[in-house]
C-alpha cells in the first residue's frame, strides 16, 4: 500500500499550540507528517534550528508517524525528494489567504506535481502566530496558554540570556 507523506514546512520560531492542532489534524489523513523546519539564516530567529527542531521532537516524541527534520533551499525541492504527495499550511485567517495562496500558486508553478493543502486550527488559536507569541512574552505578557511548557521555560532561558550584561575579555 502506498505511504502518504505530507510535508508541514515553517519556521516555528517557537512552535505554539496552533502548530501543534495542525499536526494532531494531519494524522487521521495522512500515514506520516514530516515537519520540516526551514533553515532561515537571514531572519535572526529567537532559536536555532537545532533548538527549534529539538522542540517539535519533544512534542511528537513516541509518534512513529510524525518525523521532523530541517530543510534548506527551495520547499518544492525538499517535497520532491522525500516524496511527500502534499504540503500542509494551517490557514487562520483571511489575512493568511494572500500570502499562501501566493505561495501554493508559486510552489505548484516550480513543480506543478506538487499540491498545497491548507488546514484551519481550533478557533482559540486562530490569532496565535509565533511573531506575536515573542512580541507579548518580551514585552511581559502572559503566553502560558499559547505554547507547550517546555516551550515558555526555554523562552524564559533566552529571554535572560537576552537580559543578562554582557561580559567582556
Ligand atoms: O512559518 P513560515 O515562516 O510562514 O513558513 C514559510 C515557509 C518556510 C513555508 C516558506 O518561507 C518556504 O517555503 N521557504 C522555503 C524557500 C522557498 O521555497 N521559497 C519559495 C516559496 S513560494
Amino acid at each position: 500500500m502506498t505511504q502518504r507523506l505530507v510535508v508541514y514546512p515553517g519556521s516555528f520560531d517557537p512552535l505554539h499550540h496552533g502548530h501543534l492542532d495542525i499536526v494532531h489534524r494531519c494524522l487521521p489523513l495522512f500515514d506520516t507528517l514530516l515537519i520540516a523546519v526551514l533553515r532561515n539564516e537571514e531572519k535572526r530567529p529567537l532559536f536555532t534550528i537545532e533548538e527549534r527542531v529539538e522542540m517539535l521532537r519533544e512534542q511528537v516524541d513516541g509518534n512513529h508517524r510524525v518525523r521532523v527534520e530541517s530543510f534548506s533551499g527551495l520547499l518544492v525541492d525538499f517535497v520532491e525528494r522525500v516524496g511527500a504527495v502534499a504540503i500542509v499550511r494551517g490557514l487562520r485567517a483571511l489575512s493568511d489567504f494572500d500570502y499562501e495562496f501566493q505561495m501554493a500558486l508559486m510552489n505548484r508553478r516550480l513543480n506543478s506535481r506538487v499540491e498545497t493543502v491548507f488546514m484551519m486550527p481550533k478557533e482559540e488559536y486562530s490569532y496565535v502566530s509565533s511573531r506575536l507569541v515573542k512580541e507579548v512574552f518580551f514585552l511581559g505578557g502572559d503566553v502560558s496558554a499559547l505554547v507547550p511548557a517546555s516551550v515558555l521555560a526555554r523562552m524564559q532561558v533566552a529571554r535572560a540570556a537576552r537580559e543578562a550584561p554582557e561580559t567582556t575579555g
